[in-house]
């Protein structure tokens, strides 16, 4: 399928997990992919992996990174269609008094902050494509108190939330159409590292499908999201949870 021939996409926090089944998936659909992400050791070989696929190495809670990153995008392509703002997550789950206040700029930077930073910087690019989408990875954790999780990480993905509308309002009468995607439980190579079996049967039992997502169906909703079919929507975060969300 080449849903997405010719087309230039960057996806930050590409280097496993979520980001990685996005870059995939892109690529499958004739994209050219721009892996994003700060860790050099897993990132090249996933790269490689990929057909059309270039890595880069940035941390995108520093300015000066991002701005490199997207002149390197400037020089190689031109322009960027799609650009994915994934990176994040969090460490472990933690309460407020466990909660440092290293731990809480940490979280909030590379999960917020970081999106502000790639959009701004990605701004010129994304204004040459004649269909430019930003798709921004928010969670289900945004949007409730966040089980299983920490303070910190609802509230910036409750931020991201807010900077879509924010960045959709203003971008609308380019054309540019900025929405986000709340997952739940992704079953991720993380994921299964941190959480034994018992743990794992444990959170899909609290999910109404019985079941954790997976990276490659989250991938589809970024990809629905970043299409022509998605044209008219702007500004919404899309809550895809398994009935988590209701329960
Ligand atoms: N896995 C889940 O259950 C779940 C649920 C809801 C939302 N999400 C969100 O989806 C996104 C992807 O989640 P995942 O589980 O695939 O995460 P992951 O931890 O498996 O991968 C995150 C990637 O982001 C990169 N990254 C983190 N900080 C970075 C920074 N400052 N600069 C550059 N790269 C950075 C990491 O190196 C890593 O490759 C995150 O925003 C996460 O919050 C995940």
């Amino acid at each position: 399928m080449t849903r997405f021939a010719g087309r230039v996409v960057v996806v930050t926090g590409a280097a496993v997990g979520i980001g990685k089944a996005a870059a995939r998936a892109f690529a499958r659909e004739g994209a050219t992919v721009y892996l994003v992400d700060v860790d050099d050791e897993t990132g090249p070989p996933t790269a490689a992996a990929i057909d059309g696929a270039t890595f880069l190495r940035c941390d995108l809670t520093v300015e000066a990174e991002v701005a490199a990153a997207v002149d390197a995008i400037d020089r190689g392509s031109g322009r960027i269609d799609v650009l994915v703002n994934n990176a994040g997550g969090f460490p472990e789950a933690l309460g407020l008094a466990e909660t440092t206040l290293d731990t809480w700029r940490d979280i909030v930077d590379s999960n917020l902050t970081s999106v502000f930073l790639m959009s701004r910087a990605a701004l010129p690019l994304l204004r040459r494509s004649d269909a430019a989408r930003i798709v921004n990875l928010g969670s289900l954790a945004g949007l409730t108190a966040g089980w299983q999780t920490a303070p910190p990480y609802v509230a910036a993905k409750a931020g991201v939330h807010g900077l879509t509308r924010a960045m959709a309002a203003e971008l609308a009468e380019e054309g540019i159409t900025v929405n986000a995607l709340a997952p739940s439980a992704v079953l991720t190579e993380r994921i299964q590292r941190l959480r034994d079996r018992d743990q794992l049967a444990t959170t899909a039992a609290g999910i109404p499908l019985g079941r954790y997502q997976t990276p490659e169906e989250v991938a589809e909703w970024i990809l629905f999201l970043a299409s022509p079919e998605a044209g008219f929507m702007t500004g919404e975060t899309v809550s895809v949870n398994g009935g988590r969300f209701m329960a």
